[in-house]
Order: C-alpha cells, then structure tokens, then sequence
C-alpha cells in the first residue's frame, strides 16, 4: 500500500503591509483593542494587479525547489481559496497550474474557508493513498483583501492576503506517512460567516448592484463554537491515534485569533513551545494560514525532519478538520 508523505512547504507574502495604526484611521478601532482581542499587529495585503494565483505560484515553485520532486512529476495540484482569481471559472489551480508550467495534471480548487488546507491535504493522502496520484502540490492562497469590507471594523481588522504551498507525496515507508485527517461541517452554523451577495442565491437582477463579495460574520458567535469544536476535535484525534499530547512537537492551529489558539492550547496543556503563533504579523489568511504557519518554523530552522505536527483548522461553512503530520523530507 502507498502511503502519503509530507515532502516540503513554502509560502509567500506581499509586500504591502496594513498595521493596526493603518485600520484605526480607516475606522472607529484602535491598535489597544485589535491587539487585545485578536493579537494580530499587522497583516499582508496583496497590490490591484497581485491575483490569489500569484500568491500561490510564489508558493508553490518554493515547496517543489524544496521537495526534491521534479516540476514534471506532479500529477495534481488542488488548492484551497475562498478568494479565487475568478468567481465560478476558470479554478485558481489551473491558473497556477499553468503558470507552473505544468502539463497533463488534474487540478481543481475547494471552497473549506479557514479549514481549506487541512481539507486539501486529506484529498492528497486519499488520492495518493488509493493509488490514483504520486506527488500531490497543494496550495492554500487567498487575496482576502479583495473580499473585505473595509467599513466594517467587526472583519476588516482580521483578514490577510498570503499563499502556502506544500508537495505530499508517495512513500511505501509507513513511518514518513501522514498519520490522520479529520475534517467535518455543520452547515446549521452557515450564516455565522459568509458572503451573501454574488452567487445563485442572489436574485439575477440584484447582481449587477451587488457585484461585491464582502465576508460578513457574527464574529462573537463563531469564536464561541470555534473553541468548542476544535477543543473536541484536536483531543479527539490525539485519543483516537494514541498519540498523547507532550510528543507533538509543533502544534499549528489556524492563525484567526490568539484567544481561539490560547484557549485550544491550554485545553490540550500544551506549553508555549510547542504552540506555533503567526497571526500577529499576518492575521487571518484563511486556507493559507496553516501553511505559512508551517513555512515559518521551516525557514527559522525549528522543523526537523521526522517532527510531529498537530494541525487543527475552524472556518466557514461551518468547517473543521485537523491532522497528525510528520514532516519527511527527502533530502
Ligand atoms: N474595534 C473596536 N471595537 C470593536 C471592533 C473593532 N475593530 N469590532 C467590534 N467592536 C466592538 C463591538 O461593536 C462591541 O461593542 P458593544 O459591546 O458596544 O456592542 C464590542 O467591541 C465587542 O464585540 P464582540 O464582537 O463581542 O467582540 P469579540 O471579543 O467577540 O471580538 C472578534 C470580535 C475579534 C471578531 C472575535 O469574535 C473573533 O475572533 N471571532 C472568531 C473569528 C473566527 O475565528 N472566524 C473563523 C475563521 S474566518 C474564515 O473562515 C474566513
């Protein structure tokens, strides 16, 4: 049987940066309370003619440099976006695809919001599992900025642009393999987070005046089923692989408010170590922020080959999903 390997990671962000101090002269908030309630300082935001499938190429050609693999032999490219280049069509990866240089490669994009990546690396392990794929490049990307009402103080403090990449691919040594996804949704919890306007649910003479997209959240509502949910779901997948939480040696949680990741760390008894934090410097990015969560500790030299990472993710839908992934390089 083919097991499902984590090869290499990657990520990108854009140069522009949105401080705390920026949004406080664009609306009524104030560095104190965005760093109070959320944690985050500051946050990436992509320029007009930057696309999600820019951000996610940048990433993408660092995790192949770094997997060893041959650009020619990936089969399949799936990202994760709730900002794609094109509403509908064409898919995000198969402008990334291309933009590669990629041939003959099944490639499409998933809608999971915050939980995308966790979604797109069981897709990888279940295709390269059954046998169908070999090396699988997956790929968070989102221009959020481009879906952001930046009158609304309630979201636009929260969200970044940014892109992570990663190549999974085929091993038969079942110590290098991914050892579990959980992903699940709750569509009861749908209008919790959502963008109502644009798509088949508005009235076809409503779309010309809505063109935007904006994300609207009941912010207090999400964060209080967030850190019910992934409390639940992180200890049941440490309990249903007998694996205890002291031996994770990198936990990364979906970087969307400290007092979520606080809150799921403590619940874990996880120490301040093993926690990785990025939303400080990059806020929420939705499907890329575990990747360039991971891209972090890889480019500070804390991820060695052969460590345990504890993935946990919580976004729109509702959605959620996590993961027990070793990191095996090939080189
Ligand atoms: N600056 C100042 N005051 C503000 C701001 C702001 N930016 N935003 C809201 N407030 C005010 C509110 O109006 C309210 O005032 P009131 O008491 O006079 O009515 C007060 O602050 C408290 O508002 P809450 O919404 O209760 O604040 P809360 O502590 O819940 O923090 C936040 C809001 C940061 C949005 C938090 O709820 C959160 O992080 N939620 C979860 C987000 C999340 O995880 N989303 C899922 C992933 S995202 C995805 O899938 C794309």
């Amino acid at each position: 049987m083919a097991y499902a390997a984590f090869r290499s990671i990657g990520a990108y962000v854009p140069q522009k940066i949105l401080t705390n101090e920026d949004l406080a002269e664009m609306v009524d908030t104030s560095d104190e309370w965005i760093t109070k309630r959320t944690g985050i300082k500051e946050r990436h935001i992509a320029s007009d003619d930057e696309y999600t499938s820019d951000l996610g190429v940048k990433a993408a050609r660092q995790a192949i440099e770094r997997s060893g693999i041959a650009l020619e032999d990936i089969d399949m490219v799936v990202c994760a976006t709730i900002s794609p280049d094109y509403f509908c069509m064409p898919s995000t990866a198969t402008i990334i695809s291309t933009k590669l240089g990629l041939k003959n490669v099944t490639a499409f994009d998933i809608s999971a919001a915050c939980t995308g990546f966790v979604y797109i690396l069981s897709i990888a392990k279940a295709f390269i599992e059954s046998g169908m794929k070999k090396n699988v490049l997956i790929i968070g990307a989102e221009k959020l900025s481009a879906i952001t009402d930046y009158t609304d103080r309630g979201t636009c403090i929260l969200f970044g642009d940014g892109a992570g990449a990663a190549v999974i691919s085929a091993t038969d040594n079942k110590d290098e393999a991914i050892v579990d996804v959980h992903t699940g949704a709750d569509g009861e919890y749908a209008d919790l987070l959502m963008t109502p306007n644009g798509g088949s649910g508005s009235a076809h003479d409503a779309l010309e005046e809505e063109a935007g997209v904006f994300m609207q959240m009941k912010g207090n509502e999400t964060f209080k089923v967030a850190v019910r949910t992934l409390t639940k779901d992180v200890k049941e997948i440490l309990e249903h692989n007998n694996i205890a939480s002291e031996s994770i040696e990198h936990f990364v949680p979906h970087q969307a408010n400290y007092r979520i990741i606080k809150a799921v760390g403590d619940a874990l008894k996880m120490t301040e170590e093993q926690v990785v934090l990025t939303v400080h410097k990059y806020g929420n990015t939705s499907g890329a922020s575990i990747p360039m969560a991971i891209n972090d500790i890889y480019e500070a030299g804390e991820l060695k080959a052969g460590e345990m990472m504890l993935l946990d993710a919580f976004g729109g839908g509702l959605t959620w999903g996590s993961a027990l992934v070793p990191f095996s390089p090939l080189k």
